[in-house]
């Protein structure tokens, strides 16, 4: 559908600038409350597919350089990279062979530090990707520690001799078994992989391990980066005994998995290594398995990490009726708890997800401006810091892979193998990949109407998704309803309304099973947020005073269909509108 054209979204935007209840500057927080890293709205970057340079069909760190003044378009604080380490990339990047060297096909160190000075230059900070739960198995260490039995880097990683009979079994994510332990000949023993076996487990209880990867950081903080997101930190401590688990203990891994042994040592002492005397930000990935388990990654006092995601609701398909009802309670919970103490990252999509409006929206051509922008709205008006993935701005949508041989990502391939193996139904395991695989994320970002959506000169890596002629970058930048300017003022909005980052936040309406309305506030400000998640009309109660209520934005191109005091509100189809009350 081509965008209309929104006067509305023009006067939303001039609004945004003349509302005395914009930009309410903060009495009401103290200083020590503040944090640069609450108020940032943080772009996550996939650099593999968000642009190419030099025409190899795979996105690099120049092609990010080409991109700066789009970043500052945006309005965001930050970046997040993913991993842009050598890597062989069995895991696109997450399998490191180097940690001080930049991937071949991303380019030179040189290029790495012109990123850097390009995004402080435009006054966004640069968040790396630590990737140390594992490294690559071609990585030296690894290479060393598989060689023999008494090499010195033996203890880098966990072994189990084989004539102690067969290890413990252990569940390994993307191992084509899903056994956890690699039998290596070599020395006759096995090594442990919680993901694939080019990735083995290093040991975090050897303190040569914990110092090598604090001099790791040390390394990338000493070049001024601004904080770490640690890929699947809350797997990295292990009781090295090896007990048995119980019986289909791998239906419920995190609990097994999560905050084992010494993990809460190691992060106080990467802390006081890295994070205080650096002042750098620390984000984990994963926030184990109760709410006590994320408290104690982030809570203040513990001075571990700032902030974590949990993953709770960003599984939940196509959010209406009962799942709505879900997706609420999942992220009320997380708020009640985190209200007074400690900190989350906010999120509903990334690179392990599909397309953010394929899967929690509605990709058909009527409603996905509609919807994307109403996602949108969710991330950026829930309390804790917005992450929001690259290209989610355009409403770009799920590939649409019409065959097996169009996905790249190796646990997709090896599932798919599994089920030809066992003779399941390939054709419904297609459809269900075609939904629900990351793949669907990382297809080139799109720029553009010429060929190859303006991502590369070269075959891409992963094709480009084919609706790229209709959904890019450039036909939406001058379109002020389009998604990409909704995304431009919501981050205004939130970066002009403290409200927004620090306000409580009150579920509204709970038990609607089409709409997810709360409000934020912060002594007399406060704000409403009202999300149509279906594709019919439907109607909510705030139970707040409407009477003054001001209409700051919606996703809409006209103005709603209900004036503020009613004590109904009637809400279009996808519609979102956030009020001033
Ligand atoms: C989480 C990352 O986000 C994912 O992409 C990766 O495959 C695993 N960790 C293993 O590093």
């Amino acid at each position: 559908m081509r965008p209309l054209l929104s006067v509305f979204g023009i006067l939303a935007a001039c609004c945004l600038q003349r509302d005395p209840a914009q930009g309410q500057a903060g009495p009401h927080i103290p200083d020590s409350a503040r944090a640069w890293w609450k108020e940032a709205v943080i772009y996550q970057i996939y650099p593999r597919s968000f642009k190419d340079s030099d025409g190899d069909g795979i996105g690099d760190l120049r092609g990010i350089i080409s991109r700066l003044d789009y970043l500052q378009s945006l309005g965001i604080d930050a970046v997040w990279l993913n991993p842009i380490y050598a890597s062989p990339n069995d895991d696109n990047g997450y399998d490191v062979s180097d940690y001080r060297s930049i991937m071949k096909e991303f380019g030179t160190m040189a290029d790495f530090d012109e990123l850097l000075k390009g995004l402080h230059a435009r006054g966004i900070r640069l968040i790396m990707d630590l990737v140390v739960n594992h490294s690559s198995d071609e990585h030296q260490w690894f290479k060393q520690s598989r060689s023999s039995r008494n090499n010195p880097y033996r203890d880098y990683y966990h072994w189990w001799n084989a004539e102690d009979g067969k290890p413990p079994y252990r569940y390994s994510l993307f191992d084509i078994n899903h056994d956890a332990w690699m039998y290596d000949s070599l020395t006759d023993a096995y090594y442990l992989h919680y993901f694939s076996r080019k990735q083995p487990d290093l040991n975090w209880e050897n303190p040569k391990v914990r110092r090598e990867v604090y001099d790791i950081m040390k390394f990338w903080a000493d070049k001024g980066i601004d904080g770490f997101r640690l890929d699947a930190f809350q797997f990295a401590a292990k009781d090295t005994t090896f007990p048995e688990f119980p019986k289909g203990f791998e239906k419920d891994f995190t609990r097994y998995y999560a905050m084992q042994g010494n993990l809460h040592g190691y992060l106080r002492e990467m802390n006081r290594e890295v994070f205080s005397p650096y002042g750098i930000m620390g984000v984990a990935e994963g926030a184990g398995d109760t709410l006590e388990d994320a408290h104690n990654l982030v809570d203040a006092h513990r001075k571990e990490l700032n902030m974590a995601y949990a993953f709770d609701g960003t599984n939940i398909f196509k959010p209406v009726g009962p799942r709505l009802l879900r997706l609420k309670e999942a992220f009320d919970r997380l708020d009640s708890s985190f209200g007074s103490s400690g900190w989350l990252a906010v999120y509903l999509a990334n690179h392990d997800m599909s397309r953010l409006v394929s899967r929690m929206g509605n990709d058909r051509p009527a409603y996905r401006e509609l919807s994307s922008k109403m996602l949108t709205t969710l991330v950026m008006t829930r309390r804790g810091t917005p992450f929001y993935y690259n290209g989610d701005e355009l409403g770009m949508t799920n590939a649409g892979f019409t065959s097996i041989g169009e996905f790249r990502d190796v646990p997709t391939l090896d599932a798919y193998r599994r089920e030809q193996k066992k003779g399941g139904d390939l054709r419904k395991f297609l459809q269900k990949i075609q939904f629900e695989s990351r793949d669907n994320a990382r297809t080139p970002f799109q720029w553009d109407g010429t060929a190859q959506a303006g991502f590369t000169t070269a075959i891409p890596w992963i094709r480009v998704n084919p609706n790229y002629t209709a959904i890019n970058a450039a036909a939406q930048q001058n379109d002020p309803g389009s998604c990409l300017n909704y995304f431009r003022q919501l981050v205004k909005l939130r970066k002009q309304n403290e409200v927004l980052v620090y306000g409580n936040y009150t579920l509204r309406d709970r038990s609607n099973p089409r709409v997810y309305a709360f409000t934020r506030e912060i002594k007399d400000h406060r704000m409403l947020v009202l999300l149509n998640f279906s594709a019919a009309a439907a109607r909510v109660r705030p139970g707040v005073q409407t009477g003054r209520a001001k209409l700051l934005l919606t996703n809409y191109p006209s103005a709603p269909v209900s004036r503020p005091g009613e004590k109904e509100f009637s809400l279009r189809p996808y519609e979102a509108c956030i009020y001033s009350l």
